[in-house]
């Protein structure tokens, strides 16, 4: 198609040096908080066979799935012409780190805490918050907390909680901007069994989940036609709902985890959360600002490690996309400057390197560079044939750079300080020695 350009696929994202950098932000974020908290970083392969998202994700996250296909294996011909992709590219990381989990169960450390961050894909239909190819963070708690051990499942379940709180507040977010609405599947289930949906409790859980994301006119004849009374449910859980989360007593446990964490006050009970996956078993939770879709959602899983063959083991943990995160960051005017981001991510030029428009000092340009960079320095030049020096330092300072060095000849330079504009002339080894990384 010569004269045309491409676009990147639909609900996907090219990242330009701008886009990058923010990108890198986050991520740099993501890391150092989790490592903060004590979580390891692991990773695992972008795709999968597909039986590990089929085997217990639930029907909302598999119609979602990318497939793909080997073109290596004869086999798989037959495959493809049914439309039957043997892998699928990961809609989410919690089954490939169950499975890793499970393939090392004995010997790994109880609890293990483990940290991943990486792409995701799901072929949802694009929208404000919603990609088909999107970043997400996730932490994850497991082997701590036994069924009979109430204060240490409720422990591990506010520390996964805490983590992904803190997050929030080193990106310059408030409780009252974002709140972490907690609902504990075992209890609603038990609640809407008592409604009419005994023996089909896994079914009312994802039509609550839809509660909210379809029309109340559409919901309402859906829960009739599964037999659940939705007035009676409306009431029984008018009396879980709770601001605070320890104000809630079938919450207790929890809300004294989170408060010794310190996090209470970003937290509270919300009935109506319910998690579209299929695998949670107890608590959930979602981040949520008001208008956007969840920025992060998590919950307590304790049979996916032995679905992939390992033995009972609790778990607990919360994925978080970049996606909704920096569209609220962004709406309440907190994603940093650039020159912020470039500052924070260590990106800013230490040195600019001028030359003072002589024949010699254009020949000591690239050695000057090759000595910087040689002692660990980020140090750049212009590219430009312009010999105006005032030009050149809008260059510099145009890039960030700390200082800008302009040599003036043999053995002596003009040394810069683009922060706070001072300058001093003298010899270049003395001028050197005064940048430090
Ligand atoms: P999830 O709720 O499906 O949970 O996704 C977690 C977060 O990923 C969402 O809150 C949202 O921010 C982001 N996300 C999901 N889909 C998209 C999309 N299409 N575009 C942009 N962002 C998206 C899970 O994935 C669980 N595996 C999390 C987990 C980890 N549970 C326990 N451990």
């Amino acid at each position: 198609m010569p004269g045309s350009t491409l676009p990147s696929p639909k609900g996907t994202r090219d990242f330009y040096p701008i886009e990058m950098a923010r990108r890198r932000w986050i991520e740099d974020k993501w890391r150092k908080t989790s490592v903060r908290h004590g979580f390891e970083e692991i990773d695992g392969p972008t795709f999968e066979h597909v039986e590990v998202f089929t085997i217990k994700s639930g029907e909302g996250i598999v119609s979602e799935i990318f497939g793909a296909f080997s073109g290596k294996d004869e086999t798989q011909l037959e495959n493809l012409k049914q439309g039957h992709a043997p892998f699928a590219l990961r809609p989410e990381f919690t089954p490939t780190l169950a499975r890793m989990f499970a393939a090392r169960a004995k010997q790994l450390p109880q609890p293990t805490k483990w940290f991943w961050q990486g792409p995701c894909f799901r072929a949802e239909r694009p929208q404000r918050g919603r990609l088909r190819e999107f970043l997400q963070w996730n932490c994850d708690i497991l082997g701590m907390g036994g069924p009979d051990q109430p204060k240490e499942r409720a422990t591990a379940d506010a520390e996964a909680i805490a983590v992904c709180v803190d997050l929030l507040a080193s990106c310059g977010l408030k409780p009252s901007d974002i709140t972490v609405q907690i609902n504990d599947r075992h209890i609603v289930a038990g609640m809407l069994a008592e409604c009419g949906a005994a023996g089909r409790e896994m079914q009312a859980l994802m039509l609550l989940d839809k509660r909210g994301k379809i029309p109340e006119a559409e919901i309402g004849p859906m829960f009739a036609a599964m037999g659940v009374d939705l007035a009676r449910f409306d009431a029984m859980a008018a009396g879980l709902r709770a601001p605070r989360v320890s104000d809630s007593p079938r919450f207790a446990d929890l809300g004294a985890a989170l408060a010794s964490l310190g996090v209470e006050d970003w937290c509270a009970v919300n009935p109506y959360i319910a998690r579209g996956l299929a695998y949670y078993t107890g608590t959930v939770f979602e981040v949520i600002v008001d208008g956007e879709r969840a920025v992060a959602g998590g919950g307590r899983y304790d049979n996916l490690i032995e679905v992939f063959g390992g033995p009972p083991t609790p778990a607990v943990g919360f994925g978080m996309g970049d996606v909704v995160l920096s569209l609220v960051l962004q709406d309440k005017g907190l994603m940093p400057t650039d020159a912020q981001i470039a500052k924070d991510l260590g990106l800013r030029p230490d040195a600019f390197v001028i030359s003072n428009g002589t024949p010699e000092s254009d020949a000591a340009v690239a050695p000057l560079l090759a000595r910087l960079r040689g002692r660990g320095l980020h140090a750049r030049r212009s590219y430009k044939a312009t010999k105006n020096i005032g030009k050149l330092l809008k260059d510099a300072s145009d890039a960030g750079a700390r200082f800008a060095i302009i040599i003036e000849g043999a053995g002596e330079v003009t040394l810069k300080n683009l922060d706070d504009n001072t300058q001093d002339r003298g010899a270049t080894d003395a001028m050197l020695a005064r940048i430090t990384p």
